[in-house]
């Protein structure tokens, strides 16, 4: 088959009835987007994409205009440099292996220019509302008021920004005289100085907020329903996620073999007060922490069990203790929302939805989901390539396979993933890092066997940078 000629169209106008011109809308310009963005535009698609905020980035943002960012003063990421940069834009090297937020930032504002795409985005714009139309168009509403038809949509507006707060509410809490907010809230140490601070969940935020308050706040407990392996940021003098040769090795040995390398290093869990995961390595997203061990350590964090119940100024624990609290951090998650969509057109009641290789709705044609995926590893090149395949969708050299057979597919994989997964709302789109990046390379190379004139923008032959585990 061969690359459709893909015309160049004005951009859409307002209120404009549809004609046949090609032209594709992209939600969102973080770092999702951006490769969207930059692949269209490399591929000669024309597009507009829409940003909330004032800048690229999204969640890297800290204090982001966009009011959604998640970040906070402290953020560094932990998946390393070299693993989460663009294949074809290297972050500089003169960063450190786990950059800081307004690094990664600042690199997400460089690969727009580097490319030349930004007059291409319109920031401060939100998509405020997309429904099909029934000449399988979109009508896509903008904050500015606009009305603009698309002949295609791609949704990257992220899922590490509606928090889920507990569900229900633990009893008391409705009394509770302190402070309660999601770590979607925490932005700055300042938040926690002398106050006694319960941290629930041992995620990644939950890791991050307690090693923080452990040095600024006066006491920190960090309470936790179910047990993790936390994976430490370096071994052997290496980051963690690019220690070697691993993409090689199928996935229950890789992460046996990480999980004996963990044991290893930092001993068992239960060692440092923390519950005895009741899972496998690899079974649950990974939580990575260079510090909390040693926190917890020095007992500047206190292990709890879950949180049973609040009192007026109190906490208290399923094993029957009780703590003074001043602040409550629920670091329990995020939720996976549209709210450009009309609910009975395509929702996630709980973080659930169907797409074909987590990118296709298969009764909607011509709109695609990106970076909608949590991965043992960086969503950044996965954002790339996923993007590489939806280029040639719309381009026509990539075919989907009937509604029944996609349906199929994605049951199998849903099955596969409970099987796998501890059951949680946070485990209903996770992918390894490298079995799906070559199963999307896979999926790109049979354009190019079938025809295809152009040579893919990323190369497709390898994983990549083989990680063990990264999250
Ligand atoms: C605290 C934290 C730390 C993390 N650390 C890592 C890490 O180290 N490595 C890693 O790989 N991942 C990490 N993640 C996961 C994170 O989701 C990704 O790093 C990355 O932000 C995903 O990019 P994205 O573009 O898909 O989403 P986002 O970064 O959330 O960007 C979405 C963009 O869409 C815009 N948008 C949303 N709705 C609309 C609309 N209606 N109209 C117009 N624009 C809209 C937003 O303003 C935003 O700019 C972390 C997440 C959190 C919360
Ligand atoms: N430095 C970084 O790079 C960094 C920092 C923060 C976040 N992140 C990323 O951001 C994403 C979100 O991470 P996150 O830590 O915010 O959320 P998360 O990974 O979804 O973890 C949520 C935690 O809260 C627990 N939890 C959820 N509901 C609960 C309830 N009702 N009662 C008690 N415990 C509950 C979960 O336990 P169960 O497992 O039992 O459900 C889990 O321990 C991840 O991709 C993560 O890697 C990265």
């Amino acid at each position: 088959m061969s690359t459709t000629t893909v015309p160049s169209a004005p951009q859409a106008e307002s209120g404009s009835e549809p004609g046949d011109e090609l032209r594709a809308c992209i939600i969102g310009a973080g770092s999702t987007g951006i490769a969207a963005a930059k692949t269209l535009h490399q591929r000669g698609i024309p597009f507009d994409c829409y940003e909330l905020g004032d800048r690229a980035g999204g969640n890297w943002v800290y204090q982001n205009s966009n009011g959604v960012s998640s970040s906070y003063n402290s953020l560094h990421i932990n998946t390393s440099r070299e693993r989460m940069e663009f294949s074809d834009f290297p972050m500089p090297k003169d960063l450190p292996d786990f950059p800081r937020h307004d690094h990664i930032a600042d690199y997400f504002e460089s690969y727009i220019d580097h490319f030349g795409f930004r007059d291409s985005i319109r920031f401060e714009t939100g998509v405020e509302h997309v429904a099909p139309r029934a000449d399988g168009r979109f009508d896509v509403r903008l904050s500015s008021g606009e009305e603009l038809v698309y002949s295609h949509v791609l949704v990257a507006n992220g899922h590490h920004w509606d928090p889920r707060m507990p569900e229900p509410s633990f009893p008391g809490s409705e009394n509770f005289e302190g402070e309660q907010i999601h770590s979607h809230d925490y932005k700055h140490e300042s938040q926690l100085v002398d106050k006694d601070v319960v941290v629930l969940g041992v995620g990644n935020s939950g890791m991050d907020i307690a090693v923080d308050a452990s040095y600024h706040a006066k006491s920190t407990y960090l309470a936790h329903r179910r047990g993790a392996h936390i994976i430490p940021k370096y071994m052997f003098g290496k980051p963690v996620d690019q220690l070697g040769a691993s993409e090689r090795l199928p996935g229950p040995i890789r992460f046996w073999l990480m999980g004996l390398l963990c044991r290893m290093h930092s001993g068992k869990m239960e060692d440092y007060g923390l519950k005895r995961p009741d899972h496998r390595l690899g079974h649950a997203h990974p939580t990575i922490s260079g510090r909390i061990l040693d926190r917890l350590s020095h007992g500047a964090i206190t292990p709890k069990p879950n949180i049973e119940s609040l009192g007026a100024d109190t906490v208290r624990f399923d094993d029957g203790t009780e703590v003074h609290a001043d602040l409550v951090i629920y670091c329990t998650g995020y939720r996976i929302t549209f709210p450009f969509f009309d609910r009975d057109f395509i929702s996630a009641e709980d973080n659930r939805i169907d797409l074909y290789r987590f990118i296709f709705h298969p009764g909607v044609e011509n709109l695609y989901f990106l970076g909608l995926v949590q991965p043992l590893g960086a969503i950044m090149p996965i954002a790339e390539r996923q993007s590489e395949l939806v280029a040639r969708h719309i381009e026509g050299s990539y075919e989907l396979p009937i509604r029944p057979a996609m349906e199929h597919e994605i049951s199998a994989r849903q099955q596969a993933m409970r099987r796998r997964y501890v059951t949680s709302k946070r485990h209903t789109i996770q992918v390894d890092f490298d079995d799906y990046m070559k199963e999307l390379g896979r999926e790109i190379d049979k354009c190019m066997l079938a025809g295809e004139e152009t040579a893919p923008a990323v190369d497709t032959s390898a994983a990549d940078k083989s990680p063990l585990v990264a999250a």
